[in-house]
């Protein structure tokens, strides 16, 4: 295959969502990839053509470019700047519960890069920041480490750019593919001109809207992005709230007329138990934290996550009226995973109803598709796994949808009656087909529309 214009090969430091999937998608186009993975186990999985991670499509293509020698994955960076032009720094940026991001894996990817820098002159390696960092980041903390690690000047001896990335968990090679839009940050315009001449190379013919501008502004437009996408969903989430109240409102025809307006657009009105993963809450967070420390009222921020964190809460209080308490009902949560399609409970709503059900009292048996190992580990013992949807099901007083898995949005409505000791359900995610439910007296409350139920 011809990679012109490409380049010899690329480096990525860092084999989670963002960084593997790039990896896998570069050496799928024949560009020579290496992957520096600090996790000795994950290097392992990979070179054995085994993906780490529950992503549709990328075992497969993992294995590919594996098996033919495009991949490759390492636990050090040892000659890697040698052998590449472009190295893409996706490594995690975790924040605590008050935004304030840990930068110390950006910090010693650029410190590795520095002082792997060949020592012959004339090589300008690009370095890229893919990692979601707070603005200033890459002009201020990566540049002067990999400056002072390699003894050469930034814009002369090599170049840095800001790239964030938008991709979604679930179809993260998908959206790789077909990005919606390249922004790049940088201070010098070769630098720009570099990256955006590779992916003009990587996604030619096709024309992605390109945006170059400063790496403040690239960094910035990353967090703006997720905290708008939260904003949307803790809008809808609070007018889902103002439906129940009513006597017939229904968020989701509310949203579809909301949604009509192009100014507003359909998207990301899905009202439910608010959002999670490892991203929107993070850098929203992030966002607030930084905002605060510049001085800048946070009113609104603060209001997106108290909507988010209500809308939890509310679905535990709504349990506990329609069972009249829970200290010793059984209730089957059905969904860990964030949202359907992965394996990752990070900030899922539902860890945060299990935790609040089993404080209140209640016997919790839990069931996913996907995510019952990763929930395991943050959960540890104290509710009963279920591999079988309706084993989940069985003798509980009531159950809720947390996830909207397509798995649960047309169960068999004998099989409810008979196994519950309640046929009572919560459809936090508005995914239940109900007509058959409710004609054989299953009694059910969905998340923003009116409901006699508690
Ligand atoms: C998000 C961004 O979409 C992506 O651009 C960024 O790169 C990473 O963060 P992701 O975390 O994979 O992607 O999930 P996304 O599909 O955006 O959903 C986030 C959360 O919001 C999920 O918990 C989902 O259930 C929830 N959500 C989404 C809603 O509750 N309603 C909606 O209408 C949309």
């Amino acid at each position: 295959m011809s990679t012109g214009g490409l380049g010899r090969g690329v480096g990525v430091i860092g084999a989670g969502y963002v960084g593997l999937t790039l990896s896998v998608f570069l050496a799928s186009k024949g560009v020579k990839t290496i992957c520096v993975e600090r996790d000795g186990d994950k290097v392992r999985k990979i070179m054995d053509g085994v993906s780490p991670i529950h992503e549709q499509g990328l075992p497969e293509l993992l294995q590919h470019v594996v098996r033919d020698g495009v991949l490759e994955a390492r636990d050090e960076i040892g000659d890697m700047l040698e052998r590449v032009d472009i190295v893409f720094i996706t490594v995690g940026t975790p924040t605590g519960t008050d935004g304030v991001p840990d930068l110390s894996q950006v910090e010693e990817a650029s410190r590795q890069i520095g002082e792997a820098m060949p020592t012959r002159r004339g090589a300008t390696p690009l370095i890229v920041v893919k990692s979601t960092v707070p603005p200033g980041t890459t002009w201020h903390v990566v540049r002067p480490l990999i400056e002072e690690a390699s003894g050469r000047t930034c814009g002369e001896e090599f170049h840095l750019c800001v790239n964030p990335e938008f991709l979604r968990e679930g179809s993260a090679l998908q959206d790789t593919m077909n990005p919606d839009r390249i922004v790049i940050g940088a201070k010098h315009g070769e630098a720009a001109e570099r990256l955006k001449k590779f992916y003009e190379a990587l996604y030619h013919p096709s024309k992605i809207p390109t945006l170059v501008t400063t790496p403040t502004n690239a960094e910035l437009i990353k967090l703006a992005t997720n905290a708008f996408l939260a904003l949307k969903i803790s809008f809808i989430n609070l007018i889902s709230q103002v439906c129940e109240a009513t006597e017939d409102g229904d968020v989701g025809v509310v949203a579809e007329g909301l949604g009509l307006d192009p100014r507003i657009g359909p998207l990301f009105l899905r009202a439910g138990l608010g959002f999670g993963g490892s991203c929107l809450p993070k850098d929203l967070r992030s966002l607030r934290w930084f905002a605060a420390r510049l001085g800048v009222d946070t009113l609104l921020f603060e209001a997106i996550i108290g909507i988010n964190r209500a809308q939890r809460l509310r679905i535990v209080e709504k349990a506990e009226s329609m069972l009249g308490g829970l200290s010793g009902k059984r209730v089957a949560v059905l969904g860990l995973a964030f949202k359907p399609g992965t394996d990752d409970v990070r900030e899922s709503a539902s860890i945060d109803i299990i935790r609040e059900l089993l404080a209140r009292g209640a016997e919790v048996r839990v069931h996913d598709p996907a995510a019952l190992e990763n929930a395991r580990r943050v959960l540890g013992e104290g509710v009963t796994y279920c591999s079988e949807l309706y084993e989940c099901l069985d003798s509980a007083d009531l159950a809720i949808i947390a996830t909207e898995w397509p798995e649960y949005t047309d169960p068999d409505p004998s099989t409810i009656k008979s196994l519950m000791r309640k046929p009572l359900i919560i459809d936090g995610r508005r995914v239940l087909n109900t007509r058959r439910l409710l004609e054989a007296g299953i009694r059910i409350h969905t998340v923003g529309l009116y409901s006699p139920l508690a």
